[in-house]
Order: structure tokens, then sequence, then C-alpha cells
């Protein structure tokens, strides 16, 4: 271990940030070659993260340390006859989001490349990969060529991270978590573009989620963050865009792995619920605008909901399955228009319903109270590699804004233990908040588009 990084002193530019100076671009790529190579050591890492997460950092000082973090592992290089067409999407993360599921194939029905790099869930909300993997067969992990390959073949394909992109997040990640500096602009968006901008993408959209189930709480600091995360981007030479989405309910009816599976195929097949088909043709429709793919948001939108309605995404979805992993009949028998999804995909052992205890109007549904009531039946993880069930997970049987009645059933959930104990019944109970008058949730998810600037 040393002090410097060339001419670069480490405790000189952790006093510098620390004191409220700015980093020059050298001396953000010494830390961050120093944090690779590991010379650099990791108290010195932590001071420096808070220094950060104190003071922030100016535009340029993200720029830099985001262009910086890209280029510490490998940066995918696709096709020339590609050019343009390379796009992603990226969420803040929310409580039932499979919106990746039926959006990839969406786009690639209408002519784009999609390389998704996915996460796992962690806490309350659920990760795209844990969801594929509730099907039987699929790989995450593949190798950059045969991503190539797929997307030449199909045009989509949603693979983990490999070990090679982007290393210095994954060491400046897992210590962000353990120094409590997770929750800093700067800090957030050089780690989630920096791994966009090692994807090659033309064009980003990013779904930032506020609301009691989001990351950030309010509509101003998700504001804050989607403008970050679009000058950054866009500086970077990716077409950046943002939505700012309303993340209080679940999205859709199903939360959980095995269950969100079977409503992204649902939706695939043109019978989607309209809050998640409004995110799918808002996030799809921004990107094959922003690509140049079509002339204006509204037509782009109206391309994604076409190919959700005349199966070309569903054949799309069924050739990314076969492409990783997933034997032929299996994915045949899944996209098939009439399917028992848990002949494929193992259900839970018990099924529980719950009845309305009054009558009226469902104002609300808390996603975050549905959500950690299934982390404890088993469906989430508390730290990253922890084995998840599947299996667990719970339908919505109504809808926010329709009238109930008392003793009406509605919410399904799937659990593998025998019994629903009472404390899991009264939180799940809390969830619903039935009353009079209209509900505020039950218009549209998509509040604000962020343009590129
Ligand atoms: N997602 C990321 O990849 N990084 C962050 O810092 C936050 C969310």
């Amino acid at each position: 271990m040393s002090n410097t990084e060339g001419a670069h002193s480490f405790p000189d530019m952790i006093r510098q940030k620390r004191d409220g100076g700015q980093l020059s671009t050298e001396e953000i790529h010494a830390f961050v070659q120093g944090v690779k190579s590991a010379t650099i050591q990791e108290s010195q890492i932590g001071a420096m993260l808070m220094a950060i997460w104190q003071k922030g950092m100016v535009p340029e000082e993200t720029l830099a340390l985001t262009q910086e973090m890209m280029m510490s592992g490998e940066v995918f290089h696709w096709p020339e006859e590609w050019a343009g067409l390379v796009v992603d999407k990226h969420s803040t993360g929310g409580v039932g989001d499979k919106v990746s599921l039926p959006l990839a194939p969406a786009l690639a029905a209408c002519g784009c490349k999609v390389p998704m790099i996915s996460g796992h869930g962690l806490a309350h909300t659920g990760g795209t990969l844990d969801k594929l993997e509730s099907i039987p067969g699929f790989t995450i992990n593949q190798p950059v060529e045969q991503v190539k390959q797929i997307l030449q073949d199909v045009g989509c394909c949603i693979v983990g991270q490999t070990e090679a992109i982007v290393p210095a997040d994954r060491v400046l990640y897992t210590l962000r978590d353990a120094t409590a500096t997770v929750e800093s602009l700067p800090l957030i968006t050089a780690s989630i573009i920096s791994k966009k901008g090692a994807e090659g993408l033309n064009a980003l959209v990013v779904d930032v989620k506020f609301g009691r189930a989001a990351f950030y709480k309010d509509l101003n600091s998700a504001r804050a963050l989607a403008k970050s995360l679009v000058t950054v981007g866009n500086r970077l030479g990716i077409n950046t865009g943002a939505v700012l989405s309303r993340m209080d309910a679940p999205i859709g009816r199903c939360v959980g792995n095995t269950v969100e599976v079977s409503e992204a195929l649902e939706c695939l097949k043109g019978r989607g619920p309209d809050d998640l088909n409004e995110l799918i043709t808002s996030l799809g429709g921004y990107l094959l605008w922003m690509s140049g793919r079509s002339a204006t948001l509204e037509s782009g939108q109206n391309a994604i909901s076409n190919v959700l309605r005349n199966g070309m995404a569903l054949q799309k979805f069924q050739a990314m399955l076969e492409a990783q992993g997933v034997p032929a009949p299996v994915a045949r028998s899944l996209c098939s228009d009439q399917t028992d999804y848990f002949q494929h995909m193992r259900p839970a052992n018990y099924q529980t319903e719950l009845t309305a205890s009054d009558e009226g109007t469902v104002l609300d549904i808390d996603g975050m109270a549905i959500a950690l009531v299934l982390h404890k039946l088993g469906a989430g993880r508390s730290k990253a590699g922890q084995p998840i069930n599947h299996s667990v997970g719970a339908e919505l049987l109504i809808d926010l804004g329709k009238k109930i009645k008392k003793g009406q059933p509605w919410i399904r959930i799937h659990h593998d233990c025998t019994t629903l104990s009472p404390q899991l019944h009264s939180d799940l109970q809390k969830a619903l908040l039935i009353g009079s008058g209209d509900s505020d949730q039950a218009s549209s998810r998509v509040t604000e588009f962020i343009l590129p600037h």
C-alpha cells in the first residue's frame, strides 16, 4: 500500500475535498486507479467517500469520476452497422417492477439492440435477474461474444454484470454501503452512468422513481437525481433522458419473482395491467424517439404498444429465453396463448387470501408494506448473495380507485410456510386504505419527462 499514486498524495486529496475544494481530473484519475489497483487503503477510500458525501461535487468532477470509473474496466464496442441502435433503460428500483422483461423484447421488435445488464434484488426491491431465474434453465452469465451473438440473432438479452465491467464500482459500492455514503448524488450518478457507458450505449432512459416504496421519497430529490444522470450521460456521449414515475402502490398486480414473470408474459400477450403498459410504452417510446427510430415521442409509444399487442415482442422474448438456455419446449409453452405458468415455475406450497374489513373505495395500497411482508416470507435478500425463494409472492385482486365490499378478497399471498402469522396478517391489512372519494394514486404513474440537454 502506498500513500501516493504518481504525484498525488491521497491524504492531501482527502483533505482538499473535506475542506470543500475541487478535485482535478488528474486527481480523480489517481483516486480511481488507486481504488482499482488496491494501492489506496480502504480507510482512505472511506474517508474520501465521506468527504464527497458531505461536500458534493461540481458537474465537472462528477463527469470526471464517471469517466474514470467507466474506463476502469472493459468497455463494449458493437459492430458499426448497429450505430444508433444500441439502447437500454435503468430503473432506480421499485415494488413489482417487471418493466424490463417486456421492454427489452419490445425494443428489439422495433429494431433496437438491447444489451440489458441487470442486477439481483436487495432489501425490499426485486431484481430483474431474480425474476428471470424463476424460469428453468435461464442463464444470466453470458460471455461478451455470446451477448453479441444473441443481439445479432434476437436483438435483446438480459444478463448479469461481469467482473470485467467497471471494477472500481464494485469496490466503491461495497465501501459506500459500509460507510453510510450510498445516498450521494455524484456517487450514485457516477455508479449508474459508468456502468451504462461501459455497455457502449447510444441511448439510455432512466426511470427515476419517487414515493414511499422508492429510494427517493420526494419528487424534488428524484428530479435532482434525474437531472444529474441526464447531464452526465449526455456529456459522456450517451443520448440520455429520464422519466420520473410514482412508486407508492405496487406496479401491476403481482409482486414476487415467479408471479411477476407470469404478469410480464401476460403483458407480452397484450393483457398487461394499464400502469405496467404505461411505463413500458413511455420508457420504450422515449428510447425510440431519442435514438431517432421514431419521429415523435407519441409515435414511439404507439410503436411499442403495437408490438405488445401483435405478438412481435412476445416472439422476441421467446427467442431470448431459448438463446439464454431455456429449453425450447418450455419457452414455447410459456409464450403460448393459454398456459399454466406454474407447470414450469414452481408454485408456493400455500395460498392465503385476505379480505377487506370495510367497504368503500380503494384509496391506496402500500407497496412498501407488502414488499416487507414478502421479504420476511423469503422473497428477498438482506445481503448480497443470499438465496431467495422465487415462489413467494402476492397477487392484488383489486384496483386502486375501484369500489370494494366488506369481506371481499383483496390480496392472495403465495407462501411456503404453513400459515401467515397474526403479525404478518396485520401488516398486510394495514397496507390497504379504504375510504370515500377518489384515490390520488389511480392516475398516471409517469409524471414528468426529463429531456436530454
Ligand atoms: N444503483 C447503482 O448501480 N449504483 C448506485 O449508487 C445506486 C443505485
